[in-house]
């Protein structure tokens, strides 16, 4: 038996809904086919964006969407992607898998689509290979409702009134694909090009991202912080948000290995890989805290989740891998270490949505598929906006390689904007199921009802068998004396709803 305590009393902080969020970039087929498949297309869309897709992240509840890159963000270059789509500069993209780039998805296209979403825009600009004038004239473009070359440009193409931009990255990667830069030298040009990211509303000002490390690169975000900050006397600071990238591959960087045939050994390398995101945040959080301690700076997790080696047959560019329950479990896991950092992270975007990489839909043609990732991120939604709970799980060390031990549950808890508390609990084990009883501190429990995703360690949906990986409802939760009485079944993700 395993005690999970929970203290509804003790609210820890607010979990914000983009820890929720997504990543789309020029690559493969997550824009183009998976999103954006034009208004002349026989598949079902709403101004060029397929209907099948957008429900579904509806209904998943999408809090903000990151676009253009990603490694592709600085080489593009805004301007190429607006006005007549047949006027429009067709390029190879040289990045991701040498095809023809036609820009026919570009700002418009993007703001749309976030509008269709209902979500919030993370724009990420170039600084690798553009010039400040040009990002400085893409903020005007969106933003300014005033009277503006730009704001001009903007109503000659269709749109008179300015959108709301609610995060603006400056650069990306800089370290590596986005300039080969040093921590100085980036710290320095960010000052300069945030300068000129304005904000002409100020109502809505724009929360502006720099560029943070790479994995356990602690040289990086020390230099960053050193060269970039400002002292706390002065209102604004120069950023609001560092990000960081980290992904989960079992195998390293060179092998990665395949994303369906995996035995345990790699299961719970996987799973312990993926868990080491929490030192990350530990280790990053501790340096910006030297220079941050009221944690105003919020730490931005801009790019995670696993990176296989791409399904055999397609384009090694477009980094197209098919998605198991072992992503569920890197999901889940993911996610509830999100929410218990909520005072220090204030964004994740799991990369990417559609077809690339952790997709949590793919596609083939007019069909689509939702994958184990997307059931995860549609049980936990209900951690957006909620307050983070006081809780503790008692665990046990499992696997097969000493090296690579993870701790049997992994969970977190939040009381909902309903009123309700939601707990989701993850079982890494295997083989073994585990008795569980929640302990609530001075607070009665009145009901509960539960969804899981179970099954195989790759169990997967195909374009064949769609729905072999789903949700069911979880009735084997009881209150006995006030407390939770379950059994969470090897190898699942588990949302309880609790009404107190
Ligand atoms: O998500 C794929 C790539 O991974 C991104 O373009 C880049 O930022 C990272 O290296």
């Amino acid at each position: 038996m395993f005690k999970l305590y929970i203290n509804p009393k003790n609210q820890k902080g607010h979990i914000n809904p983009e820890i929720q969020g997504h990543f789309s970039e020029h690559l493969g087929r997550c824009i183009y086919e998976g999103i954006y498949v034009g208004e002349d297309s026989p598949i079902p869309n709403t101004n060029g964006m397929r209907n099948d897709v957008v429900n579904a992240l509806k209904e998943m509840k999408i809090p903000v969407l990151r676009w253009p890159g990603g490694c592709f963000a600085d080489e593009y270059h805004w301007m190429d992607g607006i006005g007549p789509k047949e006027t429009r500069k067709r390029m190879i993209n040289t990045h991701w898998g040498g095809v023809v780039e036609d820009n026919s998805f570009g700002t418009h296209e993007f703001m749309e689509l976030c509008n269709q979403l209902g979500c919030k825009t993370y724009i990420n600009g170039n600084m690798g290979s553009g010039t400040v004038r040009e990002m400085s004239e893409w903020v005007e473009y969106l933003t300014f409702d005033g009277v503006s070359p730009m704001a001009e440009l903007r109503k000659k193409n269709g749109h008179e009134k300015p959108w709301k931009v609610d995060y603006f990255g400056v650069g990306n990667e800089n370290w590596g694909c986005g300039g080969n830069m040093t921590p100085e030298h980036y710290g320095n040009q960010y000052r300069q090009y945030q300068t000129y990211v304005r904000n002409y509303d100020h109502k809505n000002p724009i929360y502006k991202i720099a560029c943070g490390a790479n994995v356990d690169d602690y040289g990086w975000t020390d230099g960053v912080m050193a060269t970039t900050h400002r002292a706390p006397e002065f209102l604004h600071g120069f950023m609001d948000g560092l990000s960081l990238h980290y992904y989960t591959h079992p195998e390293g960087w060179e092998i990665k290995g395949s994303a369906t045939d995996f035995d345990d050994k790699v299961w719970y390398k996987t799973l312990s890989k993926t868990m080491y995101i929490e030192t990350l945040i530990n280790q990053h959080g501790a340096i910006m805290d030297k220079y941050d301690k009221h944690h105003k700076i919020g730490m931005i997790i801009d790019e995670w989740g696993t990176w296989f080696t791409c399904e055999p047959g397609t384009n090694p560019g477009f980094l197209y891998q098919q998605n198991t329950m072992r992503d569920a479990l890197v999901a889940g896991i993911n996610l509830n270490i999100f929410n218990k950092h909520c005072d220090r992270v204030k964004m994740a975007n799991i990369a990417q949505m559609v077809n690339v990489l952790q997709a949590v839909i793919l596609t083939e043609g007019e069909k689509m598929i939702l994958t184990p990732t997307y059931h995860v991120f549609n049980m936990y939604k209900y951690h957006q906006d909620a307050e983070l709970l006081d809780s503790y799980i008692e665990t046990e060390k499992i696997g097969v390689e000493d090296k690579f031990m993870v701790p049997n549950l992994n969970e977190s808890v939040s009381l909902g904007k309903d009123g309700k508390i939601h707990i989701t609990l993850n079982n890494l084990s295997l083989d073994k199921d585990y008795d569980i009883e929640g302990v609530f501190a001075e607070t009665e429990i009145k009901d509960v009802k539960g969804t899981i995703l179970t099954g195989e360690m790759n169990a997967h949906n195909t374009f064949e068998e769609p729905d072999k990986v789903h949700t069911v409802a979880f009735d084997g939760c009881k209150i006995k004396d006030n407390k939770l009485v379950f059994t969470i079944p090897a190898c699942s993700v588990l949302h309880l709803e609790v009404t107190v």
